[in-house]
């Protein structure tokens, strides 16, 4: 796995007015942290937060892995986002939005203020919201999706996004979880020049009992909408009778402030818990580090809000440092592949951060359409989400980047709250397809089960071994799941440490590459879905006995999904039952329980699973059928071995 790669140091010019220079600051950071870590993470609380009182404990870990940032103190994130930046930054453009027709629209931090205040009014006005009610917010990518965040985190609420792109069911299920009693949704938004709608999704997911009482709606397609009396409310109605000015509450520094479900290795999707203080004291260094924004900066980040790139880089790191943040309502190559580069001209993009997938479709979709614009204000570019593949890379440093742009391989997770290892863009030399190093204050290591270091090109388990501020406090409602879900597997000394899932490798450099999951977990277009939660729901299916999903290479997804399916009786060749009918199926109710990111590229009918006497699938026999490649797994100790023979003869045929 050491193989020799190219390196790229960082660009001179760059480099002089980064705020890390070089490598030796960067390695003084770190010893600092190393050496004084509590002493590292005071300096930059103090330096970085507007508190409102100050805290009296930097880290308390007497009851570890529930963990204390900061205690004592009290802020208010809307505050550090944006009531604190009217001094210096007023009339500076805090989001610039981009709708999918081309339209575009420029909200001022003080127009922000007034935006957000009114909202916070509303919601604590005129629906009685409190600190500590949690809110779902199922929005597309309008600016008013930052305001109920912001208004939210102003009153003490606690938001959970729920990506638009799930299904009622989906939605449903996350509601329940958190006990939300206000939905905030949109009647639906624009894409490829076409409405598309999301309340019908939200009617949908509360028809029944749920312990939902009120939906606030802001209109922005104007397409027709069912409307149910005493319980939607409508934004665009409301907001303008709201006061501008809206105290915000002082809150401890571990309260939470936002959930954001996730898939694991088993069972439902978990609220991963993030709280206040330390998560936006990382969102905003990491912004300030790994993106280095300047004041005159344009930064965009091509993420949904409903994913944790979007919480943390679109909204409230960019906003916590006084950055102006870009927001698209639209696609990246609607209505060409040349769109995101017509953007980034047309705003003066300095940060342009994207996932691989999205970089695999702008360069096979258009190789040569960055040609045709003016990328010259780019100085960053960022990719996140999955292991970048060396063609995507190349082409993204070169074409895009005009070779003298960093490209920061960000390599972080939705419970690690903000970046865990990435280069910075004026310090550290790059290699294609490697996240690097750690961070300033990160400690990570590859070790295995025991905590022993593993060697250059032996892949480990990736570990944070002490805590950091934005880490994941805790799965809404589930200590247990917490605890086991990520301090249950490594030791290092005897004490659990914080096991991230991926594998990785030490290269001669000390640098980290990321190799992947090495649960059950499937990364499509950087987007995390549990096989546990995809077969729960396949065996809904009346026609199905049993069934394993796993990850198969994709060209331009990463990965896709792979379903080997049993049925209950066999197909009915010629007749309406037959194969194409049951994928469609099948792949009809995953869209209706969690949504298209999860639909099935591949689904097989099998005569069995390879399963071992106890009964546990072999999943990793059904990953390399699935790629094509042969078994070199011991199959004698499977239950029945044939089966393997039968499953490789029907994918090959298939
Ligand atoms: O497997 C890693 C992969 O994405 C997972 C986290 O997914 P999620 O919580 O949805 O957050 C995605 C956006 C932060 C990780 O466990 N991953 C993330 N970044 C990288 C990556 N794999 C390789 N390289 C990366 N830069």
């Amino acid at each position: 796995m050491s193989e020799i790669k190219p390196v790229f140091k960082p660009n001179r010019e760059f480099a002089k007015e980064a705020r890390i220079k070089n490598i030796c600051e960067y390695n003084e950071l770190q010893e600092w942290a190393r050496e004084d870590y509590e002493g590292f993470w005071d300096h930059y609380a103090k330096e970085k937060i507007d508190w409102i009182e100050p805290y009296h404990t930097v880290l308390d870990e007497s009851d570890a892995p529930f963990v204390k940032w900061f205690d004592g103190g009290k802020l208010n994130v809307s505050v550090q986002c944006v009531d604190r930046h009217l001094k210096t930054r007023k009339n500076k453009a805090a989001i610039i939005f981009e709708g999918d027709d081309g339209d575009f629209r420029t909200i001022t931090y003080l127009e922000l203020h007034f935006n957000v205040n009114k909202m916070a009014n509303l919601l604590k006005n005129e629906f009685g919201v409190k600190k500590g009610d949690r809110v779902v917010i199922y929005m597309p990518m309008i600016p008013e999706v930052a305001y109920a965040m912001l208004a939210c985190a102003r009153i003490g609420a606690i938001h959970s996004i729920v990506f638009g792109g799930f299904s009622s069911e989906a939605l449903r299920d996350r509601i329940e979880d958190a006990d939300a009693r206000l939905v905030i949704t949109a009647d639906g938004a624009f894409r490829k020049e076409k409405p598309y709608m999301l309340k019908p999704v939200v009617d949908k997911a509360l028809a029944g009992n749920t312990p939902v009482e009120k939906v606030l709606v802001v209109k922005r397609n104007f397409e027709e909408i069912e409307w149910v009396e005493g319980r939607d409310y409508s934004y665009n109605d409301m907001i303008d009778r709201q006061p501008v000015e809206c105290e915000p509450e002082p809150m401890e520094s571990e309260d939470p402030l936002f959930l954001l479900y996730t898939s694991g290795s088993t069972g439902k999707p978990k609220g991963v818990q993030h709280n206040q203080a330390g998560y936006i004291l990382w969102a905003q260094m990491t912004m300030e580090w790994v993106f280095d924004v300047k004041e005159n900066d344009t930064y965009w980040c091509t993420a949904d809000v409903g994913w944790i790139t979007g919480h943390t880089y679109i909204v409230y790191g960019p906003l916590a440092m006084g950055a102006t943040t870009v927001m698209f309502e639209g696609v990246p190559t609607y209505p060409d592949a040349g769109r995101a580069w017509k953007m980034v001209e047309k705003y003066r993009i300095s940060q342009f951060y994207t996932a691989p997938t999205a970089i695999r479709v702008l360069h096979s979709t258009g190789e040569h359409e960055p040609e045709k614009y003016d990328l010259s204000s780019l100085k960053v570019l960022g990719t996140v989400g999955e292991p970048i593949d060396p063609p995507a890379w190349e082409w993204y440093y070169e074409v895009v980047g005009n070779s003298k742009c960093a490209i920061v391989d960000t390599y972080w997770q939705t419970e690690t709250g903000g970046h865990m290892i990435s280069p910075l863009p004026g310090a550290t030399p790059i290699k294609p397809g490697c996240a690097t190093l750690p961070l300033p204050g990160i400690m990570a290591r590859i070790v295995d089960v025991e905590g022993n270091e593993k060697e250059v090109g032996e892949e480990g388990y990736l570990c944070i071994t002490r805590p950091w501020p934005s880490q994941i406090r805790n799965v809404w409602g589930d200590e247990a799941r917490y605890r086991k879900s990520y301090f249950g597997d490594v030791k290092i000394d005897g004490k659990p440490v914080y096991f991230t899932g991926d594998g990785a490798v030490y290269d001669s450099d000390g640098y980290f590459t990321i190799i992947g999951r090495m649960d059950d977990v499937i990364n499509v277009s950087g987007h995390r879905m549990g096989t546990a939660e995809v077969e729960a729901v396949i065996n809904e299916d009346e026609d199905v006995a049993e069934v394993a999903v796993v990850g198969r290479p994709h060209s331009i997804k990463g990965e896709s999904i792979f379903a080997y399916v049993v049925l209950l009786k066999p197909l009915d060749d010629n007749g309406p039952r037959d194969a194409a009918y049951v994928k469609k199926h099948i792949n009809g109710i995953i869209k209706a329980e969690i949504g298209n990111i999860a639909m099935c590229d591949d689904i097989v009918f099998v005569p069995g699973l390879p399963k071992t006497r106890s009964g546990k699938i072999m999943r990793r026999i059904l990953r390399s059928i699935a790629k094509g490649e042969a078994i070199t797994q011991d199959t004698s100790t499977l239950e029945d071995p044939s089966v393997v023979q039968a499953i490789e003869k029907v994918v090959k045929g298939s």
